[in-house]
C-alpha cells in the first residue's frame, strides 16, 4: 500500500496533472487508492465506485459540487473560459451556421448529418408534429389561467398514454420513434398551451414550414385570417432553440436521466425534466428576469435594486446572472445579446426601455465588486426574455420555450444513458443525522 501524503496543503491544483492519486487511509495508515479516469477535455474524475465496498464510507457532495454523475460524449463546457461545445462544435458556430433540427441530429448521433441523413431526419420529425386529437380534452381540463408549464408537465408525460408503440426503451426502433415524436410534438404542445390560455382555437401544425416557423405559426395564426411568419423572426427563434438545445448535466437533464434510470418511459421522463426546469434557479429564470426588469422600471432605480441584491436580507437575486458552471460570460448570453440588438432593430423596438435597463444593469453589475468577486456574469436567460417580448411571446411562455428547445438535449442524454450497457439505476446515498433507535411513546404520555 502506498504511504499517505505527509504534508497537507490547503489547496491543490490537480487540473491537467498526471499521476493523480486519491487515497483514503485509516489511523494505522492502511490506505485504499482510487483510480483516476481521464477526460478527453476538462477535469479528470476520481472513480469512487468501490469506495463504500472497500471502506464502508460514502462520499458527501450535496448539489453535486464536485461529482460527475455520469460519463457523456455529448456536450463540453469550460466554465472558466466560457466555452460550450456540442460534440466538439462551438456553440457560436452552431448558432450561426446550423439549424435546430441539424443540432438535434448532432446531439443524438454524434456527427453532423450529410444531406440525405438530414433530409431523412427532418422528414421523420416533421411527420410526427400532430398530436392525438384527444389531447385537446386534456387541455380543456385545465383552468384557463393555468401556468403553461403546469400544463406542459402533464401534457408531455401524457404522451405515454397515447403512443404505446414507442415505450420499450430497450428496443432501438422504439427509442428512435419516441425521440422523433418528442422533438416533433413539443412545439405543438407548447403552442396549444398558449392558445388555450387566451381562449383561441388550437392551430394544427404545418409541415411545409420549418421547425421554428411552424411553431410561430401555431402560436400566432388564427383561423379567421392568413398569418405569414416573418423569416427574420423564424431565424431568430431557431437560433434561440439552438442555444438552449443542451447543457450537459444540469438539474433538468439529470432529472431526466435519474427518472429514466429506473426504466420509466421517455415521455414520463421528459415530463419530469420539464418540472425540474420550471424552477426560477433553472429555466424559470427567463420569466423571472423579465419580471425583475419590469419591477425595476427605470434605469434610475438600478442602484437601489443592486444594493438590495447585495444586501441579501430581502432574498433578491439578480436574475439571469450567475451560473454553477460558468465563471465567465455565458457564451449563449453573448450570442443572444447581439441577436437581441438585431431582432429588436428588425422589429423597430430598439428603444425598448427594458433593453435599456438590462444593458445598464449588466454594465453596473460587471463593474461591481460583489459580482466581480463571485464571478457572476449574465447567463442565457438574461437577454432571451427581451427578445421573446419583442416577438410578442407572453412572459409565462418563456420557460415553455426553454423546455421545447431543451427536449433535443434531454432525449440525446436519455438515449446515451439507455445505450450505455454499464448504466445502473440512479440511487444516491445519504448522510443520516437523525435519531438513532428510540422507544415508541404512547399518545397518553407524550
Ligand atoms: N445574484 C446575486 N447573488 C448571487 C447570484 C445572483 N444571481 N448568483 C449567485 N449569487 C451569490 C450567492 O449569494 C453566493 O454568495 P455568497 O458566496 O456570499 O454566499 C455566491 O454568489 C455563490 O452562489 P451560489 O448560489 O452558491 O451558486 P450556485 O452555483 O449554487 O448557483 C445559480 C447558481 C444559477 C442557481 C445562481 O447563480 C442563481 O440563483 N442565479 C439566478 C438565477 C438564474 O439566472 N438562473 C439561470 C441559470 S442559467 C439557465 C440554466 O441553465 O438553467
Amino acid at each position: 500500500m502506498p504511504k499517505p501524503a505527509e504534508k497537507t496543503v490547503e489547496k491543490l491544483d490537480l487540473k491537467g496533472k498526471k499521476n493523480i492519486k486519491m487515497m483514503v487511509c485509516d489511523e494505522e495508515d492502511k490506505c485504499v487508492v482510487m483510480p483516476v479516469i481521464r477526460a478527453s477535455e476538462g477535469p479528470d474524475v476520481l472513480d469512487v465506485t468501490k469506495l463504500y465496498g472497500d471502506t464502508g464510507v460514502f462520499t458527501y457532495d450535496p448539489g453535486f459540487m464536485s461529482t460527475a454523475s455520469c460519463e457523456s460524449k455529448i456536450t463540453y463546457i469550460d466554465g472558466d473560459k466560457g466555452i460550450l461545445r456540442h460534440r466538439g462544435y462551438d456553440i457560436q458556430d452552431l448558432a450561426k451556421k446550423s439549424d435546430y433540427l441539424e443540432v438535434s441530429y448532432l446531439l443524438l448521433n454524434g456527427e453532423l448529418p450529410d444531406k440525405k441523413q438530414k433530409a431523412d431526419f427532418v422528414n421523420n420529425v416533421t411527420r410526427h408534429t400532430m398530436v392525438h386529437e384527444q389531447l385537446s380534452f386534456l387541455y380543456r381540463g385545465f383552468p384557463r389561467r393555468s401556468h403553461p408549464m403546469a400544463i406542459m408537465c402533464g401534457a408531455a408525460a401524457s404522451l405515454s398514454a397515447f403512443y404505446h408503440d414507442g415505450l420499450d426503451s430497450r428496443d432501438p426502433a422504439s427509442r428512435e420513434l419516441s425521440i422523433h415524436r418528442m422533438i416533433a410534438k413539443m412545439p405543438t404542445l407548447s403552442a396549444m398551451a398558449y392558445k388555450y390560455s387566451i381562449g383561441q382555437p388550437f392551430v394544427y401544425p404545418r409541415n411545409d414550414l420549418s421547425f421554428a416557423a411552424n411553431f410561430l405559426h401555431m402560436m400566432f395564426a388564427v383561423p379567421a385570417e392568413e398569418y405569414k411568419v416573418s423569416p427574420t423572426l423564424a431565424k431568430a427563434m431557431d437560433m434561440i432553440f439552438i442555444l438552449h438545445a443542451d447543457h450537459e448535466q444540469n438539474a433538468s437533464t439529470s432529472t431526466v436521466r435519474l427518472a429514466a434510470s429506473s426504466g420509466a418511459n421517455p415521455f414520463a421522463c421528459i415530463g419530469a425534466g420539464i418540472a425540474s426546469l420550471w424552477g426560477a434557479a433553472h429555466g424559470g429564470a427567463n420569466e423571472a428576469v423579465l419580471k425583475m426588469l419590469q419591477e425595476i422600471g427605470d434605469v434610475k432605480n438600478i442602484p437601489d435594486f443592486i444594493s438590495r441584491v447585495k444586501d441579501k436580507s430581502a432574498g433578491d437575486r439578480l436574475m439571469g446572472f450567475g451560473h454553477r458552471v460558468y465563471k465567465n460570460y455565458d457564451p449563449r448570453a453573448a450570442v443572444l445579446k447581439s441577436a437581441c440588438d438585431d431582432v429588436l432593430a428588425e422589429l423597430g423596438a430598439e428603444n425598448d426601455p427594458l433593453l435599456k435597463i438590462a444593458k445598464e444593469l449588466e454594465r453596473i453589475a460587471l463593474q461591481d465588486e460583489y459580482f466581480v468577486q463571485r464571478k457572476l456574469f449574465p447567463n442565457v436567460d438574461f437577454y432571451s426574455g427581451i427578445i421573446y417580448k419583442a416577438m410578442g411571446i407572453p412572459t409565462q411562455m418563456y420557460t415553455v420555450l426553454f423546455a421545447l428547445a431543451r427536449t433535443a438535449g434531454w432525449v440525446a442524454q436519455w438515449k446515451e444513458m439507455i445505450e450505455d450497457p454499464t448504466s445502473k439505476i440512479g440511487r444516491p446515498r445519504q448522510l443520516y443525522t437523525g435519531y438513532t433507535q428510540r422507544d415508541f411513546v404512547p399518545i397518553e404520555t407524550r
